[in-house]
């Protein structure tokens, strides 16, 4: 068995972040999705991936290496354009040779595990099996209809009238069957190969085609709100390790992860909490749910339910909250007795200020 990471593709919905990086590398609990994804498919004993990477291919490359962090082997598949899911498995072909494989879209977090959901497709390998979830509004997704037995009947990508409240949520498992459907469909509306058409070819020609409901955690990290929502959620499960140094005056929750290097100098900290290695925080108020990256420097503030990213800088801000500041960034109130705002932004960035 191998595994297909899907990390190309464009991500506007989380734009700016998605100017100066791709989606698949923002930080969650201080770790990139794509990491997050690497460990669930290495926890299936699956260690040959192939991972699809589009124009963030270094930059990604530069962050995974060759897997080996998360205990993988990863091959690095470029796509010249985002043509769509089946286009990855198309490309990927020489890579998946004649196994049965998994196949994992990138921005996707299940974070507690699709083992039993793997194990099931191991015992009774289908043709191909699907990971439905059920969710109140399908429309954003490739949805699955089921007939009385539980057997797939029908597949249709991002309907306007859902059928069925099953949405894809971006595992799925192939017997090499799929490379026959990939080759046989034709792009979509929007110009895409769409695995789901690819899949309801399969069933349309009598495979055996089954679908496996996840009741975990799921999270498609698209856009911020969807990626605060999964970082408190991972946070919730944090434990505690102080690598860092604490001083006397601080006051530190059991929740709280300090990496190795950071410094907390007179300031209170609310876990669920994880501050990266070498970051300082003085005088301030943090957390609870708030992951700060590696190399910030946060004074004399209070951020809350917020995901700092490495090298940030925060200076005398109160109430920040449900934020996502970029890598290098400068957050402050600069000239304190000016009566107006300074904003230095960039192209789609969002800035609330209180009156
Ligand atoms: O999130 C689950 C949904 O993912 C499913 O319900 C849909 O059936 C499926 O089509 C997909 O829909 P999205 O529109 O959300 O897919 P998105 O364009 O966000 O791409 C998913 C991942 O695959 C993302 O990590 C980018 C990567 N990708 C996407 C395309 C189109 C590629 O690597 N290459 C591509 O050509």
């Amino acid at each position: 068995m191998k595994a297909l990471v899907l990390s190309g593709g464009a991500g506007t919905r989380l734009r700016p972040f998605s100017y100066s990086m791709p989606k698949q590398l923002v930080p969650i609990a201080n770790k990139p999705v794509l990491a997050h994804v690497l460990q669930n498919i290495k926890n299936l004993g699956v260690r040959e991936i192939g991972v699809i990477v589009g124009d963030w291919a270094p930059e990604i490359a530069d962050v995974m290496g060759d897997g080996a962090q998360c205990g993988t082997r990863v091959t690095y598949i470029r796509q010249d354009h985002p043509r769509g899911l089946a286009h990855c498995v198309e490309i990927a072909r020489d890579f998946l040779g004649d196994d049965d494989f998994l196949m994992y879209l990138g921005d996707n977090m299940l974070p507690d595990g699709i083992t039993s959901i793997a194990e099931e497709f191991a015992a009774n390998r289908p043709t191909a099996q699907v990971v439905v979830h059920k969710v109140p509004d399908p429309r954003a997704f490739g949805v699955v209809e089921l007939d009385a037995d539980g057997k797939v009947e029908r597949l249709v990508e991002k309907p306007q009238q859902p059928r069925s409240d099953l949405a894809l949520i971006g595992v799925y498992f192939f017997t090499p069957a799929i490379h026959e459907a990939v080759a046989a469909i034709e792009p979509s509306a929007r110009g895409e190969l769409e695995i789901t058409d690819a899949i309801q070819w399969l069933v349309a020609n009598g495979a055996d085609v089954r679908a496996s409901e996840y009741d975990g955690y799921w999270k498609d990290t698209g856009n911020v709100d969807d990626v605060l929502e999964c970082n408190r959620h991972l946070l919730d499960r944090l434990g505690a390790h102080l690598a860092g140094d604490v001083d006397d005056a601080s006051e530190v929750d059991d929740q709280v992860v300090i990496g190795a290097g950071a410094r907390i100098v007179r300031s209170r900290i609310h876990g669920p909490v994880i501050v990266g290695e070498n970051t300082v925080v003085e005088d301030c108020e943090i957390g609870p749910y708030t992951s700060i990256g590696r190399d910030c420097v946060l004074r004399a503030s209070a951020v809350s339910d917020s995901i700092v990213l490495d090298r940030a800088q925060i200076s005398r801000v109160q109430g920040l909250r449900s934020s996502l500041i970029g890598r290098d960034a400068t957050v402050g109130t600069g000239d304190w007795t000016a009566p107006h705002h300074r904003l230095v932004v960039g192209d789609f960035t969002r800035v609330e200020v209180a009156a």
